[in-house]
């Protein structure tokens, strides 16, 4: 018998304490007013300076998540990291954050890293899953940990990077439960964005190509769910037409804003070509028709049919996944966190009331590339709507952290990223970005020694 209801039962998100404006950036960039802004769908971008790297974003989410939540290390039996931001390479994130559990004795805690750009989060919770649901499982709590610094060299994806980490507590009984059964998949060998240069932070990208392979990817996953639900037993008398409408709430990977609000655009372009649209005979719809002989595949740059569906899905678009672009849209894209960010914007936007019961549609794209879709239903009963109510009281602090983390010019973060660059490997290091902006509770880098080991200390929590 498989345990009931595996899912989400407590979610922790950090990002870094300092951000630069996208309108700020746009005219150091020389680009024209409105290019990241509107054409990117992005405000804000959170970076880290030389006080924090891959470990201490997972040190710190980490013991968040155990502290806020009252967890303690024994509970967990199963931690795994998703991440493309590689260190100490052969030596694992995860293997660091056992700091946080040998001192209490726990040491039996299977999992190590996971690694494909942005999916390496979702590959760890499908991992974590299967732990949960298998013969190895002895009744304790799976813990999946997404972290990533992104950045990019200078140029045009610079706008579009970001910084971030959220830890989640899988296991049963959970309010928001994974759908079982409905995952859909799509994997593929593609050079769209890949991280060849070992010596560098940043990435070789094609961006063009990335968002052709997102959008296939999408294409792929979503054709290939619906037909997984229309099969399945359980819910067959609920659905054999799976569309858009078969979910309240879908949320994306989101590289950047406007990516996602055209993604949303395409399901509705996907189900107008398989004849799935409302039948109503609107002007609307009339308008549409002369797309109807369209192949998928030739769509993926074409501005009219774009705006066409952007328009017609824009009031659902709204509705379902808007209010989970608004982490996304202050911090950026984060990578591996990025999705379940989705998650937590969900989550603090909309009231309680409107979440229970309620069906979210997740598409997780990593490049390479590694894509899924899958879904997670939120709990109904008394049980499910206090576990919520913890959930969501205790993410009160995103909104209030967003605001009072500290501007930074363009020309200051263009000399951060530029020391980082510079500083990659050097050691000995001893890193030199004043700690006072810092969150409390803050894990920091203070060294690096001359054989590549970091040692972090952390900020108190009251400060
Ligand atoms: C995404 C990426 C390719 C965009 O870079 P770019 O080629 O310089 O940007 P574009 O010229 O296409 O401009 C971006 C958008 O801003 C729009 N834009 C440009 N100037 C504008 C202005 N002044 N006001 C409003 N919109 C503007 C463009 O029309 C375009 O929108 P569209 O695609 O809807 O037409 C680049 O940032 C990148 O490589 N990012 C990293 C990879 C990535 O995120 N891939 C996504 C899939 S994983």
């Amino acid at each position: 018998m498989w345990p009931e209801n595996v899912g989400i039962k407590a979610i922790e998100l950090y990002f870094p304490a300092q951000y630069v404006d996208q309108v700020d950036l746009e005219k150091y960039d020389g680009a024209s007013a409105g290019k990241y802004t509107i054409g990117l769908g992005q405000s804000k971008m959170g970076f880290c300076n030389d006080r924090e790297d891959i470990n201490s974003l997972c040190l710190t989410v980490t013991h968040r998540l155990l502290d806020r939540n009252n967890i303690k290390p024994s509970e967990i039996g199963h931690l795994e990291v998703g991440t493309e931001t590689i260190i100490d390479k052969s030596k694992s994130v995860k293997s660091v954050l056992m700091q946080l559990f040998e001192p209490h004795g726990a040491t039996d805690i299977e999992g190590v890293d996971t690694t494909n750009a942005c999916y390496g989060g979702t590959a760890a919770v499908f991992n974590a899953i299967s732990w949960v649901e298998s013969s190895s499982w002895d009744g304790r709590l799976a813990l999946v940990v997404a972290a990533d610094n992104a950045v990019y060299a200078t140029g045009s994806a610079r706008p579009t990077g970001g910084a971030g980490a959220i830890a989640m507590i899988i296991g049963p009984n959970a309010p928001l439960v994974f759908d079982r059964g409905l995952r859909a998949s799509y994997m593929k060998h593609a050079y769209d964005f890949y991280k060849p240069d070992l010596r560098s932070e940043y990435p070789v990208v094609d961006g063009k190509l990335s968002i052709q392979c997102y959008l296939s990817a999408l294409d792929n996953c979503y054709k290939k769910y619906c037909e997984k639900v229309g099969k399945s037993s359980s819910t067959a008398s609920t659905s054999k037409n799976v569309t858009l409408k078969y979910f309240d709430a879908v949320i994306f990977h989101s590289p950047y804003c406007k990516l996602v609000q055209k993604s949303f655009a395409r399901l509705a372009l996907i189900d107008f070509l398989r004849g799935k649209n409302s039948p109503e005979n609107s002007p609307e719809t009339q308008e549409l028709e002369k797309f109807k002989n369209l192949k998928l595949e030739d769509t993926y740059f074409d501005r009219d049919v774009e705006k066409a569906f952007m328009k017609t899905s824009n009031e659902d678009f709204k509705d379902k996944t808007e209010p989970s672009l608004f982490i996304a849209n202050l911090v950026g894209n984060m990578y591996t966190p990025s999705v379940y960010s989705g998650l937590v914007s969900l989550l603090i936007n909309k009231p309680i009331e409107q979440l229970l019961g309620k069906r979210i549609g997740v598409f997780s794209y990593g490049s390479g590339l590694a894509s899924s879709m899958y879904s997670l239903t939120v709990g109904n009963d008394k049980t499910a709507e206090e576990q919520l109510r913890k959930i969501c009281s205790n993410l009160e602090y995103i909104k209030v952290q967003l605001d009072a983390r500290k501007l930074i010019t363009p020309e200051e973060y263009t000399e951060i990223l530029a020391m980082r660059e510079k500083n990659c490997h050097t050691v000995p290091y001893e890193a030199t970005a004043s700690i006072d902006p810092m969150f409390p509770g803050t894990y920091y880098l203070v060294k690096i020694d001359q054989m590549h080991r970091r040692s972090y200390q952390r900020l108190p929590l009251i400060q």
